[in-house]
């Protein structure tokens, strides 16, 4: 669950935050007694700037204590629901992989049942859909249009899709495979690479 080396970190961060909270309840507690009663004169810190411009000891307005109240409220009620105290999971056992699962399982229970009509035509006839080409637009405008560019024509590094120039080829199930699987740029071997580098030099420079 967590990352911790030994238990000692998670010890460590645990007495900090719950020390902090005590003491900060404490602080606050203490500096809440401060009311002043009607006609009672408040005193002053001694300071004063300017000839008459005194720092007075008033308490702090009362929404305002209640805010610093709330959120340490706040911040304890979190520690025990969610993980934080160090490698304590927290009593709702909330993680960001569940979270990631359940909304992952979600979507896929709202989304496949559009896909599975597809998924039982053969490529070229969804290919030939006008509603599948509405929904890859989409899909391409969100998940590849940063490095292909919004007409696919690519940019420096990025391979054109719309001629007939392919790196791994253009028929249907070798592009499926390509989204699917992805594709490693490969180095080249040596010698190819040192003749790739011969031809490039003669080649005029744009
Ligand atoms: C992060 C950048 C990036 C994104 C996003 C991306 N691609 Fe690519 N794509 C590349 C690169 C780089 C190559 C060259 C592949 C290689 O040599 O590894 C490539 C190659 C391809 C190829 C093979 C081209 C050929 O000549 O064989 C196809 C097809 C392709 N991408 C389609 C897509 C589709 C469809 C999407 C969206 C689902 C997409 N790509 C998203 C960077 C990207």
């Amino acid at each position: 669950m967590s990352d911790f080396v030994s238990d000692f970190w998670s010890v460590y961060i645990t007495v900090i935050v719950v020390a902090g909270i005590i003491g900060l309840t404490y602080l606050l507690f203490s500096q809440s007694k401060t009311t002043v009663k009607k006609g009672e004169k408040v005193e002053t810190l001694g300071h004063v700037w300017d000839g008459d411009l005194a720092e007075y000891n008033n308490p702090l307005p009362r929404w305002w204590m209640l805010m610093f109240y709330i959120t340490l409220i706040f911040g304890a009620v979190y520690f025990v629901l969610y993980p934080g105290l160090g490698s304590f999971p927290g009593i709702r056992g909330w993680t960001q992989v569940g979270q990631y699962k359940e909304e992952r399982a979600q979507a896929e229970a709202k989304y496949q049942p559009l896909y599975d009509k597809y998924q039982k035509l053969d490529l070229k006839a969804v290919a030939a859909d006008p509603n599948a080409q509405e929904m890859g637009k989409r899909l391409f405008q969100t998940y590849c249009v940063q490095c292909h560019g919004s007409d696919a024509r690519g940019a420096k590094g990025f391979p054109n899709l719309t001629d007939k120039d392919w790196l791994y080829g253009g028929d249907p199930k070798t592009i499926e495979t390509t989204i699917l699987a992805g594709r490693h740029g490969q180095m080249l071997k040596r010698g190819v690479r040192h003749s790739v580098k011969r031809r490039l030099r003669t080649l005029p420079t744009t």
